[in-house]
């Protein structure tokens, strides 16, 4: 998809595109708190990442502008044991420069509508680092996600104790 303006779009993401998002995805693993790793992965490794996702037929999606993709979204398994099977968990990363301006409400908005046409998926959960991560908490509100709860302190990066946001959005209807 392509907005008004065509000053971006949104396609699925290929191989060729593992370098930019393991790039993009390195800024946020050393400056931010979003994610709770804190080595980023080699680019080989996310690229196995992606593909377990593609595999099991879920969706993994990348925005350009202009030709360049500064940013990601994909929805993978949200637990492994097989009841959770319904249930899938996003995630979604901009280069810095590509925030703020609805790039990431469109790529959530374009994951969500590629869970439901799949017609076996049940729930979204987002699993966001960082009670503060204010950008992450709006951008799922206003994709339909509501509050389940907040998980105090089970993070330590940068020296400090980090929460986890647990937000949660029905897929199809359900
Ligand atoms: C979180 C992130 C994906 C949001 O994407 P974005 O393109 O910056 O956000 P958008 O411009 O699409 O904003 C969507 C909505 O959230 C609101 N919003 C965005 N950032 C906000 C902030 N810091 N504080 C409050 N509201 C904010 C916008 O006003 C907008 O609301 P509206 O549609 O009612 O106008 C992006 O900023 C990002 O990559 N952040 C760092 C990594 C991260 O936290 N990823 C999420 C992991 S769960």
């Amino acid at each position: 998809m392509t907005n008004d303006a065509g000053a971006w779009s949104i396609r699925t993401a290929e191989p060729g595109d593992v370098s930019a998002v393991a790039r993009i995805y390195a800024e946020h693993v050393l400056h931010g708190t979003a994610s709770f790793e804190e080595v980023p992965p080699v680019v080989e490794e996310m690229a196995r990442r992606m593909r377990a996702v593609q595999d099991v037929g879920l969706p993994y999606i990348v925005a350009e502008v202009g030709g360049v993709v500064v940013g990601f979204a994909y929805a993978g398994p949200h637990r492994p044991r097989a009841a959770y099977r319904h249930t899938v968990e996003d995630s979604i990363y901009l280069a810095a420069a590509a925030q703020g301006r609805g790039l990431g409400r469109a790529l959530l908005e374009q994951l969500i509508l590629r869970c439901e046409a799949t017609g076996r998926l049940r729930q979204m959960i987002a699993v966001i680092g960082d009670s503060a991560n204010a950008g992450s908490i709006a951008v799922h509100a206003r994709a339909g996600f509501r509050m389940v709860g907040t998980m105090t302190d089970v993070g330590f990066k940068f020296g400090r104790w980090l929460d986890t946001v647990i937000m949660q959005r029905p897929l199809g209807g359900a």
